[in-house]
């Protein structure tokens, strides 16, 4: 029996310095000294030893059992200093190596020219204001004079939300003359940026998902005079001085009278060209002045006070001033298209 105890202590010790990780030493643990352990089953033979013996190999198993434990914990403690250094050198940080380069994006192309537009008129004293996507269509039709039964109410023109085409993505970003009307002190003097929306398949000058710029001035005394001013003044500002434009009379059902302003073509200067489909004039917003029905149903007398607005295309205005041939190219997110801004 002794030397069966002296040839587990050689095997245990063996088996613990050449353990290699927390893990197989708690095996060994578990394997030599656990309760159904090696040097347990060897104990529990003590009841076939003489009275003389038993004492002796009790104190042997004793020795060996402390003799293990030491073992362990030095390797223990070995392995994890070893660890320790592994994760140290691992961690290291070499703070010579050169960084990788972060690459910094920029502004879209159509905020960059959303931007110009916004500094343009707050210069002229406007507020830029922002407003929901999700339009009623009392805001976006009935405060706007187109009433029921109007072609742009259509279903094959409109996302409604509810089968009673009361909830809906706005069409267009006039709604917001109301919104304006009926919170804000006069005189009143604001633009509106935002997205519309309308059933449009997708091609080079059309998308379902487009912006445009609202703009709205309604103070005492106010004539078409001050609109064409205004917008000349402004479309001077973004495609330099000497821009050309035109004014053509045109129908929307909130403004009387109403126009469509053109500007001359960059490319050809108004001969004519692919870029402007041989027009020679690039339409960019629709506008007049605020119908009195208008102005009344939004609470505002239009025997004291007139009006002027506009809507304009964001996306036609950012083609035009950068040069930009195709209106998917702005939606693509291409970055080979938009690092040349
Ligand atoms: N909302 C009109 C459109 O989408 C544009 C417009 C705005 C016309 C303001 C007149 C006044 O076509």
């Amino acid at each position: 029996m002794k030397a069966l105890m002296q040839e587990l202590r050689e095997n245990a010790l063996n088996a613990i310095s050449d353990a290699e990780s927390i893990d197989s030493l708690d095996a060994l643990r578990v394997r030599y000294l656990g309760k159904k352990g090696e040097l347990t089953a060897i104990l529990k033979q003590m009841g076939k030893l003489s009275a003389e013996e038993r004492p002796v190999m009790g104190q042997l198993a004793n020795q060996i059992r402390s003799d293990l434990e030491a073992s362990i914990e030095n390797t223990r403690k070995r392995l994890e200093a070893a660890a320790l250094e592994a994760r140290l050198q691992m961690e290291t940080l070499d703070v010579t190596i050169p960084a990788k380069e972060l690459k910094l994006g920029h502004k879209h192309p159509m905020y960059m020219a959303l931007d110009e537009i916004k500094d343009i008129f707050v210069g002229m004293g406007f507020t830029v204001l922002d407003g929901p996507e999700v339009e009623l269509a009392s805001y976006n039709f009935d405060k706007l004079n187109a009433e029921e039964g109007h072609p742009s109410r259509d279903w094959s023109d409109t996302f409604y939300f509810d089968e009673d085409s009361r909830v809906m993505l706005r069409s267009q970003t006039s709604p917001m003359q109301v919104r304006a009307m009926e919170t804000m002190p006069l005189p009143i003097r604001i633009i509106a940026p935002g997205r519309v929306y309308r059933k449009d398949e997708v091609d080079a000058t059309h998308s379902p998902m487009f912006h445009q710029v609202e703009g709205m001035v309604i103070d005492k005394n106010v004539t078409m005079a001050d609109l064409k001013g205004t917008l000349n003044a402004v479309m001077e500002q973004l495609f330099g001085e000497g821009t050309v434009t035109r004014f053509r009379p045109h129908h929307f059902p909130f403004t009387e009278p109403s126009c469509e302003m053109d500007v001359q073509c960059h490319k050809c200067g108004g001969k004519g060209c692919p870029t402007c489909k041989g027009e020679g004039w690039i339409e960019v917003l629709g506008a007049g002045m605020i119908h009195p029905h208008v102005l009344e149903m939004s609470g505002i007398d239009p025997e004291e006070y007139t009006g002027w607005a506009f809507g304009m295309g964001l996306e036609r205005l950012a083609m035009r001033r950068f040069k930009i041939s195709d209106l998917r190219l702005i939606f693509e997110n291409d970055v080979r298209f938009l690092e040349q801004f």
